[in-house]
């Protein structure tokens, strides 16, 4: 095993205020990955309060951060702990995806269990629990039943990311209004105020590092708040009563996780997230097959129609058996039905009592809909609109998730519209309490919607949701979720910015996979104002924002306008056996290449920002001595998200092998698409 990561300095720092009034420090505990690559340290000073530290290659990347818990009753636990034990372990296996964007993920660590114990009275003892990867590490807190903690009422944690550099960091805000649904901000690591993770930050010597945390359950979400230059520190999302979170008897926090790589690719090319949830509990997911959706939606976002039933509504037997009509012309297995139920007249948003999951509009024949979409080999998605009272849409589950099994649908779709901190839960007595979208309560919440689904073998694309923790692996059919700014945003005034794409990839997308709701070709929103994106780029983010649920979000009339560009989206899959991110940087641009599940063609998707530039593709990804023939989406030479020019898309054909590579311009606002076809 390697060197401890923390360095003689720091230690000595550590011990220093110590030795006056206590006994020296005892030794600290320590790992390194089975490659040598990342090292931990877990230290106690003078006064037991424990420290860890990360080093990658022999560098400090988190310098001594302390560890421990706020209590509402009780005193905390941070201080006169001492190390009572320790035990090391590895652990390497290759496991399969059912789906996702790799089918092969190797999981190979080496753990490290640190047993700490009070030294007072109290005697309260705890595990910390590192795994450590090439690409980063896990740590976690697990308390064991005992007498002075039967329960622990969680006032907040104290676990500190001290970071041993400054450097730029792409992070939105947490605990605003608008729930997750922010822009990222790029500042100094030394700006950041209070943030929701995931985090990525590029330090001063270019090292990338990502800070989230994996396996969310029964817990509340964790944003960081910047204590003092570039320490972060824990900050649980509330509840509706005094303790953030409440735990009894065994229990275990979440992962909190540091993805550290050199690049922004490297980031993205951990599996360290995934690897770090519990294996499939669902058994057989043959019956959940990733593809993509049409939607009775852009029409609704850009109010030229409506979820209410009325003049304009918008999920008629008729409009719905046209969207039916053209995906099953362009081969897209699913048609999401939004407003097709009773509950959506009136004021709906953040007052969802009157929403009835099985009872659909007189003008939405049910029946007469699946039954025609039968024909067509298209089934429905149907969307399950809260408005926040998240009680009352728990009491149908059953009834909610029959209708849908009955009716044919694989998958659901589930919304969360109110304000943050106003999620209405209700007790058994009829008490009302306001909860928070990534609090405790409502973690559980939707991990509960989620088994409740796998019953009826449905799938979950949740909007307003919790943050991915990668709990997919757990539960495959937690499929997609939205939990950032989508598509949605460029309707409306306000539109998401050309970089918009280029920092969710290296941020969100760590998560796991989005609802983007991608493919806008119109390149037009409310009113008809313009969307600041070209059309290529429209067709990269099928292969740049992954979801094995993939919209097509614009409507069956704006697509007949785009024939060219409508191909390539009938040919990109939504499932891949192979991910390559081949270059990148957060905010600025990512190309990524993917190879279709058990095929042999690949699809290439860039993006860039709001300046133009050229980007290289490197074909070396292909099969030796194969010939492929290339189909290029690129912008036209005179495409800029800016003018009129949107729409100028150049499609082109070639054939190519792995020695050769492509230099493609990606016009201001714009990106490239390609597809890859073994030629016979
Ligand atoms: C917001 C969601 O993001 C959107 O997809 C949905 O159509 C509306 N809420 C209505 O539920
Ligand atoms: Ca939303």
């Amino acid at each position: 095993m390697k060197a401890a990561g923390i360095t003689a300095a720091s230690l000595a720092l550590l011990a220093a205020p110590a030795i006056a009034q206590a006994p020296a420090a005892p030794a600290p505990a320590t790992a390194s990955s089975p490659d040598g690559t990342v090292s931990v340290t877990l230290a106690v000073d003078g006064d037991g309060r424990p420290f860890y530290t990360v080093s990658r290659k022999d560098k400090q990347i988190i310098s001594p951060s302390r560890l421990g818990f706020l209590l509402t009753d009780v005193v905390k636990i941070d201080r006169r702990l001492a190390i009572a034990g320790q035990e090391v372990r590895d652990f390497d296996e290759t496991w399969t995806q059912p789906w996702g964007e790799w089918s092969q993920i190797r999981n190979r660590y080496r753990e490290l269990k640190v047993h700490l114990k009070e030294t007072t009275a109290l005697a309260r003892v705890f595990t910390v629990t590192f795994r450590l990867y090439e690409d980063g590490v896990g740590f976690r807190y697990e308390f064991p039943e005992q007498p002075n903690l039967v329960k622990a009422n969680i006032a907040d944690e104290l676990t500190e990311f001290a970071f041993a550099q400054d450097g730029t960091a792409w992070w939105k805000p947490a605990f605003l209004w608008n729930r997750e649904e922010y822009l990222y901000n790029k500042t100094p690591l030394s700006a950041v105020s209070t943030a929701d993770t995931p985090i990525t930050i590029k330090l001063a010597d270019g090292t990338h590092v990502a800070l989230h945390e994996a396996a969310l359950v029964d817990y509340s979400g964790m944003a960081v708040t910047r204590t003092e230059g570039t320490t972060l520190r824990a900050n649980l999302t509330p509840g509706a009563g005094e303790p953030k979170v409440q735990k009894t008897g065994a229990w275990t926090t979440p992962w909190r996780t540091l993805i550290i790589a050199d690049d922004a690719p490297g980031i993205y090319h951990s599996h360290l997230m995934l690897n770090l949830n519990e294996p499939n509990k669902l058994g057989d997911m043959s019956w959940f097959k990733p593809g993509k959706f049409a939607g009775v939606w852009w029409n609704l976002i850009k109010g030229e129609w409506s979820w209410a039933r009325g003049p304009k509504h918008g999920a008629t037997t008729e409009n719905v058996k046209r969207y039916i009509d053209f995906a099953a012309a362009n081969g897209v297995g699913h048609v999401l039905v939004e407003g097709w139920n009773v509950g959506w007249d009136g004021d709906w948003f953040g007052n969802g009592h009157d929403m009835d999951f099985d009872q659909p509009t007189a003008d939405f024949d049910v029946k007469d809909i699946v039954a025609y979409g039968k024909r067509k080999g298209v089934r429905l998605i149907g969307h399950h609109e809260t408005g926040g009272a998240a009680t009352h849409y728990e009491k149908q589950f059953d009834t909610a998730f029959k209708f849908a099994a009955d009716n044919g649908y694989m998958a659901v779709k589930t919304g969360y519209v109110t304000d943050a901190g106003q999620m209405e839960r209700e007790d058994p007595d009829g008490r009302k309490y306001r909860e928070w979208h990534q609090g405790q309560w409502m973690v559980n919440h939707q991990l509960r919607k989620v088994q409740a689904a796998a019953k009826y073998k449905l799938a979950i694309d949740a909007h307003e949701p919790v943050k991915g923790t990668g709990l997919h692996r757990t539960y495959p059919n937690y499929a997609a979720r939205e939990g950032m700014r989508g598509m949605e945003y460029n309707a409306w005034g306000g539109k998401n910015p050309p970089e918009h794409e280029a920092n969710i990839v290296f941020t969100r997308m760590l998560e796991g996979p989005m609802d983007f709701t991608p493919g806008v070709l119109s390149l037009k929103g409310q009113a008809d104002s313009d969307i600041l994106s070209t059309i290529a780029k429209q067709l990269a983010l099928y292969v740049v924002i992954y979801s094995p649920l993939q919209m097509l979000a614009d409507t069956p009339e704006n697509y007949a306008k785009y024939p060219g560009p409508l191909k390539f989206i009938r040919d990109v899959p939504a499932d891949w056996d192979e991910t390559r991110v081949l270059n990148g940087e957060v905010g600025d641009f990512v190309t990524i290449a993917r190879r279709r599940r058990g095929g042999q063609d690949w699809y290439v998707g860039a993006v860039g920002d709001e300046e133009a530039r050229s980007v290289t593709v490197d074909l070396g990804f292909l099969t030796p001595g194969k010939r492929y023939r290339a189909e290029i989406y690129r912008d036209g030479d005179d495409a800029d998200y800016r003018t009129e020019k949107r729409h100028s898309i150049a499609i082109e054909r070639r054939t190519v092998t792995s020695a050769d590579s492509m230099t493609i311009r990606i016009a201001p606002g714009g990106g490239f698409a390609i597809r890859l076809v073994p030629a016979r």
